[in-house]
């Protein structure tokens, strides 16, 4: 793992064209799912797990910015499709949080109207270079803004997707609570991430990665528990989706619906 992270860290191509320096490292993984292998690759930042504060992953994201699209995107897509379709499923007023470069762009279309934060400035720049393309109308807005602290009002959208993003935030809990306060009721949140594959090899691989790979930042152990123990705090919040996404399940989808209230 550390030969692998110094290598990739190394990666430096100088005068305008790929800028991989740093402390930031793309990660493959090999992981065995009972009758399977599958070929995970997870964007991770070189710090301290408890340390992903807002200026940590600005720094990061700027150095992923003039890449991402190349590397993340087909890596990714068939997370970011699933997630998608999902949202496109319910329709209407759609938060993309952590939109960043605004790859998921290509999976809505005129069914929706969808709104973007991100913490980082170069990754939205990327985002706005697509909306000026005139390819995407029914993208409304993207916006710089921490997902922990929403300048919406409650209940203003249909879903809310969060594609990739849940397991780098500082707090998880704070912004499921955020995306539960802005989504209207009815509406869904849905999440797609590598979680923690809590049994076999992969668990053992991903417990023993944990332990390691601290310093740089990596939550391969970021367990669904996680996301299910937030959602039994909640009055009003109720897990209706969990599945692996196919073809390899690296990657999970996760659905919460904030219920309507009972008129009694
Ligand atoms: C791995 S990228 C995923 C980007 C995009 N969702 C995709 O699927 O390609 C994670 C994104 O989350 C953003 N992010 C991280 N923490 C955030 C926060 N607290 N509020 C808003 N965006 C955040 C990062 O800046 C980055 O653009």
């Amino acid at each position: 793992m550390k030969s692998l992270s110094r290598r990739v860290l190394d990666t430096r191509i100088r005068g305008g064209k790929l800028s991989l320096c740093c402390r930031t490292a793309l990660i493959f993984a090999f992981n065995y799912t009972g009758d399977r292998f599958a070929f995970a690759c997870c964007l991770m930042d070189d710090m301290k797990s408890s340390d992903l504060d807002r200026s940590t992953v600005e720094t990061a994201y700027a150095r992923w910015a003039p890449i991402y699209d190349a590397v993340c995107g087909p890596v990714m897509v068939k997370g970011r499709r699933a997630a998608a379709a999902a949202a496109r499923a319910i329709g209407g007023k759609i938060l993309e949080v952590g939109v960043g470069t605004g790859l998921s762009f290509d999976d809505y279309d005129f069914s929706t109207e969808i709104t973007g934060i991100d913490l980082s400035a170069p990754m939205l720049a990327k985002a706005r270079e697509k909306i000026a393309s005139g390819r995407y109308p029914f993208v409304k807005d993207v916006q710089l803004m921490d997902a922990h602290r929403m300048a919406f009002a409650d209940a203003t959208f249909d879903c809310v997707v969060a594609q990739f993003v849940i397991t780098l935030v500082a707090n998880p809990e704070q912004v499921l609570s955020e995306c539960h306060r802005v989504v209207k009721p009815g509406g869904r949140i849905i999440l797609v991430n590598h979680l923690y594959s809590e049994k076999g090899v992969a668990a053992a691989v991903e417990r023993w990665a944990a332990q390691r790979t601290r310093a740089l930042g990596l939550r391969p152990e970021f367990p669904f528990a996680r996301l299910q123990a937030w959602a039994q705090t909640s009055n009003d919040a109720i897990l209706v989706e969990r599945r692996k996404v196919a073809p390899f399940g690296i990657y999970t989808l996760v659905c919460f619906e904030r219920v309507v209230p009972s008129a009694a």
